[in-house]
């Protein structure tokens, strides 16, 4: 199990479309992994979502979603994941109970279909597994909010891997400097374990070169702090506008749109795009990539 975070302090960066993107790519095939999104957007907007899509849409969804606050959040972290990565946390059966209460209480689920899995997982909960274990990937959907750096720091410390959109302004630019030195602070303190901290860095929705030049600035600082820089940036698009949380990928998306001349660009940016994530990711998961998964 991989935790694999979106995370800026900047509210409204992309965050959400990202995860919403990744999570359609990752639980269909060839990967077929089985996914949990943890919103703990306070709109609960990939929950909303859902709802809607679940009327517009015949199909099953592929992975699960969970909202949860940001307490709660950190709650679920410090209870189990913590444990489960660092080997340093150790549980009695008193925070177990705790744990399963807690956590049942908060879980707000998408349909009964999945209200009633959940359930079922809680209900056979291993004391020697976690519920954790059912998942190849969980992805953190971080609030917007200019959360508290404390409210921020455990979900970070136990990520695997860090996704962060940006904007190209000004604006945006400053906060998520200052957010970057809360993520070395977290790099530092998970080096004291021996564990990384790869952090992915995309420049969003952009619509001319001023943006370009910007990010350019930006992007120098971001690879001297041993970020990774994307090399495709994302446009302002209708397309991104479009994102459903049922089984459309970003590659569907784009092979569709491809069929318009009009849109051979975006279909390129989006194809180039999913290759720099799941490089990345397999990277940092040592997963199969999607390559050895087809030839395997
Ligand atoms: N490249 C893009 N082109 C066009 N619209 C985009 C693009 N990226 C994101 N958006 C839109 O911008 C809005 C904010 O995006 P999103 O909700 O993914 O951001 P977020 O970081 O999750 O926000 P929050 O901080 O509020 O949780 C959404 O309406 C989304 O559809
Ligand atoms: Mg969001």
């Amino acid at each position: 199990m991989k935790i694999i975070t979106a995370s800026n302090q900047k509210g409204g960066v992309g965050k959400t479309t990202l995860l919403t993107l990744l999570a359609n790519i990752f639980s269909q095939q060839p990967y077929n992994y089985s996914i949990l999104i943890i919103d703990q957007d306070s709109q609960m907007s990939t929950y909303k979502r859902r709802q809607r899509d679940l009327k517009l849409y015949e199909e099953i969804p592929t992975y699960d979603v969970i909202t949860l606050n940001l307490d709660d959040t950190t709650t679920f972290v410090k209870q189990t994941v913590l444990e489960v990565i660092s080997g340093t946390v150790k549980k009695d059966e008193k925070d177990r109970a705790y744990f399963k209460t807690e956590f049942s209480r908060s879980v707000n689920l998408l349909d009964e279909k999945k209200i009633n899995n959940i359930n079922q997982a809680l209900y056979n909960y291993d004391p020697n597994k976690s519920i954790i274990d059912n998942y190849d990937f969980i992805f953190m959907d971080m609030p917007g909010t200019l959360a508290s750096e404390e409210s921020l720091k455990p979900i970070l410390m136990v990520s695997d891997a860090i996704l962060m959109p940006f904007k190209p302004s000004d604006k945006d630019i400053e906060s998520t400097l200052d957010f970057i030195e809360v993520m070395l602070k977290i790099r530092a303190h998970r080096k004291k374990y021996d564990l990384e901290f790869p952090i992915f860095s995309y420049l969003n929705e952009h619509i001319n070169t001023t943006d370009f030049k910007i990010a350019k600035k930006f992007s120098d600082l971001l690879i001297k702090k041993e970020i990774t820089f994307s090399n495709v940036h994302l446009r302002r698009r209708n397309i991104y506008l479009r994102i459903t949380t049922m089984m459309e990928s970003f590659l569907s998306m784009a092979n569709k749109d491809s069929e318009n001349d009009k849109n051979i660009a975006q279909s390129l940016e989006i194809k180039k795009f999913t290759k720099e994530i799941e490089e990345f990711l397999t990277k940092v998961t040592e997963l199969p990539s999607v390559l050895d998964l087809v030839n395997a």
